[in-house]
This record gives C-alpha cells, sequence and structure tokens, in this order.
C-alpha cells in the first residue's frame, strides 16, 4: 500500500488579509507536500481559514459588515493568493462550513459525556487579537504576554475542560516521543510552561455569538480555538469521509508558527486524548519575520503585501528566497536587500546561466536534440546520489535551507564540470565528437536531476525547465526516489531554448 503523507497550515483568521508570514507556512506546506508526491506518497495537504470568534466580529463591526459577509471576501483574497503562490492543497476548509460545524459540535458533545466538559464560571483576562485567555500572574505589566496587547476582564458562564487532568499523559508523550513537538527550543518551552501547572480551559463564551453553538446550550459559543483545531479532522473527513479519515489520519506535521505552539501543543494533544483520537506525529513551530528589523504591524503598516511582491520579483524568487535565506524554525528578517541579493546571485548566476548556457551548447552544437548517451561521469553521479541523500534527511527534518543548500552543490558540480569539460573547446576538434556528446548529454541529463530537485520549491520554473528539456511524461509523475539517477533523459528529445529563467535585478 502506498504510504500517506497529511501535512496543514494553521486556519488564517478572516479578519485581516493575508500577509508574507502567512505565505511563509503555506509555501513551506507546499513544498514538503509537492516532496513528498514526487517521492510516491499519497499526499493530503490541508489549509483554510478560521472565521469565528470575537476578533473577527469585531472586524466586521467597524467595517459594517455581517461577520459572514466579511468572511467571504477576505476568504476570497486567501484562495487567490494560493493560485498565485502555485499552492497545491488538495482541500480548504472553512470553519463556517457545515461539514466543520458538525464536528466540532459533535466533539464537544463527546467530551462533555464523558466527563471532561464541565459548566462554571470563567472570571479572568482575555487576549482578543491573540484569542486567548490568561492568568493575572501571567500577564506581562498587565500587557498579553505574547503580543504586548492589552487584555479584558471576561465575568461570564463557560464551559471547561478539564486539560489539568492530562498534564501527566501529556508529559509522558512528549517524553517518548522526541520528535513531537519542534524544534527543540521550542520543545523546552512548551515542557516549562506544562510543568508550572495546566489549568482546566475555558472552552465556550456567552458574551458575543459570532461562533459554532455549543450543543443542547445555544447561550454558549464554542471557544474559537476548540472550533479551530479541529479543522484537522473535519477537513480529513471525519465523520463525513471515514476511508479517507483512515488513510490520513493522523496527520503527519501540523506546520505552524511560534505564535500559536501553544495552542497546538497542548491543547490539541490533551483535547485528542479526551476524545481518544490518536495524536498527530508532529507540530512544527517556524521563526517570526520581521519587516527591515521591524516587527510588522498594522500601526507601523509595514505589512509585506505578498501581490506586489510577486509582481516585483516573481513568485518563484519570493518562495525561494523565503526558505532559502534562514533556517526553518529560526526567526528571519525581510529585506529587499537580501531578496535581491539571492535572485541576483542563487538564480540568475548560479541556476539560470548554467541552464541557458547548457542549452545553447546543445543547440549549437546537436541542433537542439539531446545527443546519444556516453558513459556516466561518476563524479556528477557521485554528487547527485549524495545529494539525494541529504535532501531526503532534510525534507523529514522540514530543514528547507540545508535541502536547497545541497541541491545548489549539484548545480556547483555541473559548472565545474563544464569548465574541466569544456565542451566549447571539443567542439573545435572533429575527433573528438563521441566526447562532446558524452558530455552534453551528462549536463542536460544533470539538469534534469536539478530541475527534480527544485520543482517543489520552484513549480513554475521547474515545469519551464522540464519543457526546455523536451521531456514529454509530466514532472508531476516522476518518481524521484529512482530518477536522480543517471540516464533517463531520452536521447533525441527536442530541446527548446527559453530567455533567462530570472533576469537580474538591480
Ligand atoms: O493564529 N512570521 O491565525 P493567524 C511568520 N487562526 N509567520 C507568520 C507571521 C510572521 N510575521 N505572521 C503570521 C491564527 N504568520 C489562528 C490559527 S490554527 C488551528 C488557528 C503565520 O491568521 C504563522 O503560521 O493569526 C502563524 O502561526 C499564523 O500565520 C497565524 O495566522
Ligand atoms: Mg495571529
Amino acid at each position: 500500500m502506498t504510504e500517506t503523507f497529511y501535512v496543514t497550515t494553521p486556519i488564517y483568521y478572516v479578519n485581516d488579509v493575508p500577509h508574507i508570514g502567512h505565505v511563509y507556512t503555506t509555501v513551506a506546506a507546499d513544498i514538503v507536500a509537492r516532496y513528498k508526491r514526487l517521492m510516491g506518497y499519497d499526499v493530503f495537504f490541508l489549509t483554510g481559514t478560521d472565521e469565528h470568534g470575537r476578533k473577527v466580529e469585531k472586524t466586521a463591526e467597524q467595517a459594517g459588515e455581517k461577520p459572514l459577509e466579511l468572511a467571504n471576501r477576505v476568504v476570497k483574497r486567501f484562495q487567490d493568493l494560493w493560485v498565485k503562490f502555485s499552492i497545491s492543497h488538495d482541500d480548504f476548509i472553512r470553519t463556517t462550513e457545515g461539514r466543520h460545524k458538525k464536528v466540532a459540535q459533535a466533539l464537544f458533545s463527546r467530551a462533555k459525556d464523558k466527563g471532561d466538559i464541565y459548566l462554571g464560571r470563567y472570571e479572568d483576562w482575555y487576549c482578543t487579537p491573540c484569542e486567548t485567555f490568561w492568568t493575572q500572574n501571567q500577564l506581562n505589566d498587565d500587557m498579553c504576554p505574547d503580543c504586548g496587547r492589552g487584555v479584558e476582564k471576561l465575568k461570564e458562564d463557560s464551559y471547561f475542560f478539564r486539560m489539568s487532568h492530562y498534564q501527566d499523559t501529556l508529559l509522558q508523550h512528549i517524553k517518548e516521543n522526541p520528535d513531537f513537538i519542534q524544534p527543540k527550543v521550542r520543545k523546552n518551552e512548551m515542557l516549562s510552561f506544562i510543568k508550572d501547572g495546566l489549568r482546566d480551559l475555558s472552552v465556550s463564551r456567552t458574551s458575543f455569538s459570532w461562533g459554532i453553538p455549543v450543543p443542547d446550550d445555544p447561550g454558549h459559543v464554542i471557544y474559537v480555538w476548540i472550533d479551530a483545531l479541529t479543522n484537522y479532522l473535519s477537513g480529513a473527513g471525519y465523520l463525513s469521509d471515514p476511508d479517507k479519515f483512515a488513510r490520513y489520519w493522523p496527520a503527519d506535521v501540523h506546520l505552524i508558527g511560534k505564535d500559536i505552539l501553544r495552542h497546538h501543543s497542548i491543547y490539541w494533544p490533551t483535547f485528542l486524548m479526551s476524545l481518544g483520537i490518536p495524536l498527530f506525529k508532529k507540530v512544527f513551530a517556524h521563526g517570526w519575520w520581521t519587516i527591515e528589523g521591524k516587527k510588522m504591524s498594522k500601526s507601523l503598516g509595514n505589512f509585506v503585501e505578498p501581490l506586489q511582491l510577486t509582481e516585483e520579483y516573481g513568485v518563484d524568487q519570493v518562495r525561494y528566497f523565503l526558505m532559502r535565506e534562514v533556517p526553518f524554525g529560526l526567526d528571519a528578517d525581510f529585506s529587499r536587500k537580501a531578496m535581491v541579493g539571492r535572485i541576483n546571485s542563487d538564480l540568475a548566476n548560479d541556476l539560470g546561466n548554467l541552464f541557458n548556457r547548457s542549452l545553447v551548447m546543445a543547440t549549437k552544437y546537436f541542433g537542439g536534440t539531446v545527443p546519444a548517451r556516453g558513459k556516466v561521469n561518476d563524479t556528477l553521479q557521485r554528487t547527485a546520489d549524495d545529494v539525494f541523500q541529504r535532501v531526503d534527511l532534510a525534507m523529514d527534518d522540514l530543514a528547507y535551507q540545508k535541502a536547497l543548500i545541497a541541491i545548489w552543490e549539484l548545480i556547483g558540480a555541473v559548472n565545474k564540470y563544464i569548465d574541466e569539460t569544456a565542451p566549447f573547446t571539443l567542439a573545435k576538434d572533429e575527433s573528438k565528437g563521441d566526447e562532446l556528446r558524452t558530455v552534453i548529454y551528462n549536463i542536460l541529463d544533470t539538469l534534469r536531476v536539478i530541475t527534480l530537485f527544485i520543482f517543489p520549491f520552484m513549480p513554475d520554473t521547474g515545469r519551464k525547465m522540464w519543457a526546455a528539456l523536451g521531456i514529454k511524461e509530466p514532472i508531476e509523475s516522476q518518481d524521484l526516489s529512482r530518477s536522480y539517477q543517471w540516464g533517463s533523459l531520452p536521447e533525441e528529445a527536442e530541446l527548446t531554448k527559453i530567455p533567462p529563467l530570472f533576469p537580474r535585478i538591480d
């Protein structure tokens, strides 16, 4: 049976339009989804939007809209952006859909029937921008310890989830599954939070109405985080498509930013434990992007608008930059200078020039058809073997930067091979025809392998390169685990010269 791979992004709030931070997580998920598909996995990649809660309701009030109108408008912004960014998600879940609401309600009832949800009264602090409950001593100078903004005092009837009950089981699970929370520094933060003692979690609100009603008690709406987290089940067919759910659950990885790790590594697994549903395999919290050294914020007006970036630099250039600039997991700073530097050196010089000059040579010496295979070049093949091993390990660790560095070594190896074999000199000597054929074939065949490697990162570019190499079967249908080896570029494939893949930017 084919192995499956289920990857998720957070579902994004619709109170705000998408920015580069949302693009970052979603592109990262897309790359690992595409990579696993190329490795023969049956992949399910889920993204979507988080549409309930006081924050969304408030934004709608301010805009003079109904919350659902706001959601319908903003969700389109996300969906259009994902088309633009070549995101290959298999489904898009909205928490206002019936298929989601019935799951959130069923799970709430189940935990309640079990005695894990009970009625009480909440009298403490709440941060609406983060949609998070805080106790007085968790506050930081009376502000939200996560976002630094003001909090408000709530006094309302509320259902509570017996989270405290699962503290030891959760600690045990984290200990027995060292990869459950990644990266390690973040895991340690969560461990110390848990060891400080888990309190029961308020899981319903009564002071507003924009949410999923609590079954049999419609004065309450389900707490937006409990609602949101269950998307990972409803989106995978829980209660609607049992075969699908059985195939993909437990999720292989929840990709998120570090801002929402507590919800994913504490609320979510303890809730699943109560429900008796197996836990996801891994949650990975990546770092935070700042812009030219500053926090992105509405008041600073420095949100990097993703569409504008693609117009300035190109979609694949942006995808590449985000993954290459810093190790996934660390914080990063976005600057146009760094972006232009990467595009010109790695993309235009290293990859783009190599590809173009190789096609120029093949066209000049062999009229644009792939010459006959000669003998494999051991150095190139050894490098390709080594790069494949390293990329595969890196992708398992979501070490995108490491994977790209490895791939660029193969690009470097071809550039070096061209310098050493000097095809332009061989071409001047008629007795060297066989050698020239072998050299050009090896260059083109290694470009085929490079194209496969970069395809998950830069799908449009990968497709363009694939077409230029004259290979008929679609790149998506390749099996990377075998096809990185020498020799499957068809002889006599028709090459097409194409304009520079990555124009230089001044
Ligand atoms: O938290 N740098 O939604 P959200 C890096 N609805 N990543 C960033 C970022 C930045 N500056 N800004 C945002 C929510 N992100 C909830 C999630 S999931 C069950 C519910 C990314 O719209 C990052 O992935 O506030 C972060 O975790 C997410 O957007 C938060 O998106
Ligand atoms: Mg947020």
